[in-house]
């Protein structure tokens, strides 16, 4: 980032152009004034940040915070030189990354002891007590949380403003646990998430006594809600499941787009609070905590200080039964020794510490019975092989069917009809079977092969497996239960959102009839509602007024409920923004198609398949008559540039000229050769030479490569 020059710093009113060509100028033009008002909306949106990411507890409307979000951006694209990187438009950075750079930890990141039962407890609880002789113990538990656990650094850094002024503690670096004594470094993936501070006032540090270097530790984790959001787009995409939102949480930290991560929407924990070398900071786990917690971090407020065991065991029953509730993967508790001198004299043992435990929830799965295997029809016309189960609890939850995926996978377990398998269910993932058990020899229950049919087991019609692909699916487009999936998708929350169409009301209309099309969903009327079982004049009437109400959904919505293979919610919101009408969209060819981020060969050759079905035109046609919205704003392409003229010159760090170039114009901007009174801003490099000489002279903005990335970074991450 470059610092604020006087001249790069000064008002608007300075530069040379064309006042028209310029944005909006932001309030006033006195730079202390836009110093003041940049710093002011920075602080208001860290305010309201914080309310919803850490406290859940928003003060204003999504709409309101946008306007502060929107005047910030606006003033920053004006003065790029004063863009922090702290600043709450800076979480995203503008480029992928090329890997993680490995970082020793100040202190090794250890793991805990596990203890699964009553009896381990107690004998852990009875050993702490010896070796802390006559001082009194209290311990500190808090919830297991499963995700990765995350180092976070803050100091002073070298963005401290003005002669030092800043006497905030920013966010540094973040390293991920490694092996436990060195980490990676993913602090542009971490600085995405909306409850990770990138910055924490001196007067939040003196409310937490916090010094200005420190680091924190604790968990990020994938909410239940993003978790089940991204596993619905990968299966839409033709993708897997993911297996939990542990493994999904450390994938995306891993991945090298800052871009992608902000989208999945993690979130992080903080549970410990160190000195920058690695000492502890306060005298008590639990002071650490609310200190945390003080200075704006999220900490879980399930946690206790507690003296005696049997409230110990209370605790964990509390935390096992509000297991499922709670938004978010948990796999214990862990019980902390509170003060950190009796920490100290307790010490480790090589991998983990004395003074704490973890006390791990049993496992959840099962052993029983797979009494049969039956085929589902998924709204693709994918054949999902299902196991019946002998009904058996897991976590608290009878289960009587699991996921087996597909063929290959039946064939991977070795398994038969009558097999006894272990059925495992993680989070809100679809139970499945994970392993057959070796057949004992006294069990004669019978036992048969699965034969994968030939044909589907609701139509009657030929199935087919495409090359390389594991999956079976039905041809046939009209298969009843393929429309049947369809519909159910289309109703669903987060698409058509049509509330009371759930599976009972679709199985009955599709058993009767009376429903053979989505489109035959909006020629419902009441008498037809009324005639099927258990619903009355109320309920229909709701139903109507719902169905009707989906009529205006947006465009991007509609094209998700259609059910285009590879089709996702995001998918289909680019495509909706792209092109802007469903008519625009139908008549694109493949080529045009891939224009669209995300969308390639697999993808448009999808989408044009579905348009060149005359049956998927007609119910186009008929989703048109009925009033449907097909038609969504355009994006307004990057804008930000737009009117300016800029002039490239000398060596860039990193962008090669053509690509400075593209991306300028992709903003909107031109790119002219030379420097006249009517360029706006002059990009310099390593070596520039006359232009920038020209530039001091006619008094035109000059700003570095770094100033122009923020400025493009604006435009792109706009919301
Ligand atoms: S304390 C030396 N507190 O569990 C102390 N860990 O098996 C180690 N975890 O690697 C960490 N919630 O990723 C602690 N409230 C919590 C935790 C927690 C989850 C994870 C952490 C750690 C693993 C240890």
């Amino acid at each position: 980032m470059s610092k604020a020059s006087p001249k790069a710093a000064g008002p608007p009113d300075t530069l040379p152009t064309s006042p028209e060509a310029l944005p909006a100028p932001p309030a006033g033009s006195d730079p202390r004034e836009i110093t003041r008002r940049l710093s002011k909306l920075r602080d208001q949106i860290r305010h309201h940040e914080y309310q919803y990411y850490v406290l859940d507890a928003p003060e204003i409307s999504d709409a309101d915070f946008d306007v502060l979000m929107r005047e910030l951006k606006r003033i920053e694209a004006d003065w790029p030189d004063l863009i922090t990187a702290d600043s709450p438009t800076q979480r995203v950075g503008g480029k992928p990354l090329n890997g993680f750079d490995k970082v020793a930890h100040s202190r090794p990141m250890l793991s805990l002891d596990n203890v699964n039962s009553e009896e381990e407890l107690r004998e852990w609880d009875r050993r702490v007590r010896e070796l802390a002789g006559a001082q009194e113990i209290s311990y500190v538990c808090e919830y297991k949380l499963d995700g990765l656990s995350m180092a976070l650094h803050y100091g002073a850094g070298s963005s401290a403003g003005a002669a030092g002024a800043d006497k905030s503690a920013h966010l540094l670096r973040a390293l991920t646990r490694g092996d436990g004594t060195i980490g990676e470094d993913v602090t542009s993936n971490v600085r995405t998430i909306r409850s990770v501070p990138l910055s924490i006032s001196a007067k939040k540090l003196a409310a937490a006594k916090l010094p200005i270097d420190f680091e924190v530790r604790g968990e990020v984790v994938m909410p239940a809600a993003a978790f089940l959001r991204w596993n619905e787009e990968r299966e839409a995409a033709g993708m897997a499941p993911a297996a939990n939102p542990r493994n999904a949480a450390a994938g995306t930290i891993r991945t090298l787009e800052p871009n992608i991560v902000a989208q999945r929407r993690l979130d992080f924990y903080a549970y410990f609070a160190l000195k920058a070398n690695g000492d502890t900071l306060f005298s008590d786990q639990g002071t650490a905590l609310d200190a945390l917690t003080a200075a704006g971090f999220r900490v879980n407020p399930h946690r206790e200080s507690i003296h005696d065991f049997e409230r110990l065991l209370q605790f964990i029953a509390s935390a096992e039964e509000r297991r499922a509730t709670l938004g978010y993967e948990i796999d214990g508790v862990v019980i902390k020794v509170g003060s950190t001198a009796l920490q100290q004299r307790m010490g480790y043992t090589g991998r983990a510490p004395r003074w704490a435990v973890a006390y791990k929830f049993s496992a959840r799965s099962a052993v029983t019975r797979v009494e049969d295997i039956r085929i589902q029809v998924g709204r693709t016309g994918k054949l999902t092989p299902v196991a019946v189960l002998s009904p058996v609890a897991i976590g608290g939850i009878t289960v009587a069917r699991a996921t087996l995926h597909n063929a290959d996978e039946i064939a991977r377990l070795g398994l038969e009809i009558g097999d006894f398998v272990t059925v495992e269910r993680g989070g809100d993932v679809i139970p499945k079977v994970v392993e057959v058990l070796a057949r004992k020899a006294d069990d004669d229950h019978p036992r048969r092969a699965f034969q994968f049919p030939t044909h589907c087991p609701v139509c009657g019609s030929e199935i087919v497996r495409a090359e390389g692909e594991a999956d079976h699916r039905c041809v046939n487009i009209d298969c009843p239960a393929r429309l049947r999936e369809s519909l159910l998708h289309f109703a669903a929350r987060n698409v058509m959102n049509i509330e009371g169409l759930g599976e009972a009301v679709v199985t009955q209309l599709f058993e009767r009839g009376m429903v053979k099309s989505l489109a035959d969903v909006y020629a419902l009327d009441e008498p037809a509602l009324l005639s099927l079982e258990r619903i009355g004049a109320k309920t229909a009437q709701a139903l109507l007024a719902q169905v009707a109400r989906s009529k205006s959904a947006p465009l991007n919505r509609v094209l998700f409920g259609l059910g285009i293979r590879f089709i996702g919610e995001r998918t289909a919101q680019l495509l909706a923004e792209e092109f802007g009408s469903i008519d625009a969209l139908m008549t694109a060819s493949q080529a045009e198609l891939e224009q669209v981020n995300e969308v390639g060969p697999r993808v448009s050759q999808a989408i044009r398949e579905f348009f060149d079905e005359r049956k998927n035109v007609k119910l186009i046609e008929r989703l048109r008559q009925t009033g449907l919205t097909l038609t969504a704003e355009r994006r307004k392409k990057s804008s930000q540039l737009e009117g300016l003229t800029l002039v490239l010159t000398g060596t860039l760090p990193t962008l090669s000229r053509e690509d400075a170039k593209a991306r300028i114009e992709a903003a909107g901007g031109r790119v002219a050769t030379s420097v006249s009174k009517k360029t706006n801003y002059v990009v310099a490099g390593e070596d520039a030479g006359s232009k920038l000489d020209k530039a001091h002279s006619l008094d035109v903005k000059v700003i570095d490569e770094a100033a122009l990335l923020s400025m493009l970074a604006v435009s792109s991450s706009a919301s």
